[in-house]
């Protein structure tokens, strides 16, 4: 008996190159991004010509090719001329003015950092920045705890451009009006991709990311399918990876339905934990209690309709049901009085405090 034949050896693998799946991988081509890539490059070419840019403020759902776009700009921009100093920020790492400020210092090669406070080295950061000019990105800014430090980038520095980028729409509202007035932001909303579109794209990567003929047709079908559904690239990579590690496990040289299921039960169990990751109807669900805190669920589900949702009732309560497990909102019920019972919805979410300049 040959039992062994077909089994994946020690020091096989079904993977090419498993770089290609990480999340921040830059392919070379981006697909389906072009019009959006144009409209950023177009808001930085004022600076070629030294004047000041256009600020941009970016907005969509996750995993749908923000990040991915902005940084694509950003290194043709690099390969195009040094004359322009471009600076990737993301907030949820560098989530404080004083962390930023050591990035940029550190972009720049300035490197006497040393017990400086953060004014004396944005003082430096300015200087050599206002010779010529810059590009600012900030990524998932409503991570950033002291929005304050946006208000000097804006005023201190002469020619740039600022790119924002974040999942809720409704941070540009909710953003203090001193700060609002003066970034006068050009809009640009990233659409989800369509299933034909996040499986071309997860296609791409399968020929980089792994070995040819691993992947079981039907199997890829269905991860391309759950991505589509999402409109999430992020989700698809997630589950490409985790379809091969499951059939590593199991020694096998193919990739089947059997791995993706076992890969989509546990990104099912993973998902709700992570506000990245929700799926775009909670999402938008999560986007409406935000802007409608302390409602009935019986109110928010009729501005909901108003607002062109889809679900029926019981699907709805089903998505209230799993933020409040994600500790996105909580639900508080009453029982008895004059109404009989009611269930009031509220947003977790710590209120941004913005202090006066
Ligand atoms: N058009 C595309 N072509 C190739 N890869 C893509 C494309 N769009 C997205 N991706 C890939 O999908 C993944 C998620 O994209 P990205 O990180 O840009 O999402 P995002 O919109 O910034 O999401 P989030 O709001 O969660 O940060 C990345 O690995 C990215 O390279
Ligand atoms: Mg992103």
């Amino acid at each position: 008996m040959a039992l062994f034949k077909d089994m994946l050896k020690a020091d096989e693998t079904l993977f090419r190159d498993e770089i290609a799946l990480d999340y921040d991988f830059l392919p070379k081509l981006l697909p389906y991004r072009e019009k959006e890539q144009f409209h950023i490059a177009n808001c930085i070419k004022p600076l070629f010509q030294k004047r000041n840019g256009k600020n941009i403020f970016i907005h969509g759902a996750p995993g749908i090719g923000k990040t991915a776009a902005t940084r694509h700009v950003l290194r043709d921009l690099e390969n195009e001329t040094d004359e322009i100093t471009s600076f990737y920020i993301n907030c949820w790492k560098k989530n404080t003015p004083h962390k930023i400020i050591l990035e940029m210092c550190s972009i720049i090669g300035y490197r006497f950092v040393q017990n400086k406070t953060t004014e004396e080295l944005f003082d430096a950061v300015k200087k050599e920045l206002n010779k010529s000019s810059a590009v600012f990105v900030f990524d998932e800014v409503d991570k950033l705890d002291d929005i304050n430090f946006l208000y000097s980038v804006l005023e201190d520095i002469f020619r740039k451009t600022i790119i924002i980028i974040t999942n809720y729409k409704s941070w540009l509202a909710n953003l203090d009006p001193r700060i609002k007035s003066r970034l006068t932001a050009e809009i640009i909303e990233f659409k989800p991709y369509n299933p034909e579109e996040a499986k071309g794209i997860l296609k791409k990567r399968l020929s980089y990311a792994f070995q040819s003929g691993v992947w079981d047709d039907t199997a890829f079908e269905t991860v391309a399918e759950k991505a589509g559904k999402l409109g999430d690239v992020r989700a698809g990579l997630y589950l490409l990876r985790e379809s091969a590690i499951a059939a590593e496990e199991e020694s096998s040289r193919k990739i089947t339905s059997e791995h993706v299921e076992k890969a989509i039960d546990k990104f099912d169990q993973f998902y709700i934990n992570n506000s990245d990751d929700l799926e775009q109807e909670t999402l938008k669900i999560l986007e409406l209690i935000k802007d409608n805190n302390n409602q009935k669920i019986g109110n928010l589900f009729e501005i909901y309709k108003k607002n062109g949702g889809s679900l029926a009732y019981s699907s709805f309560k089903r998505k209230i049901k799993k933020l409040e497990e994600g500790k996105f909102i909580s639900v508080d019920k009453t029982e008895g009085g004059d109404e009989g019972n009611t269930t009031i919805i509220k947003i977790k979410e710590k209120p941004k405090k913005l202090t006066d300049f």
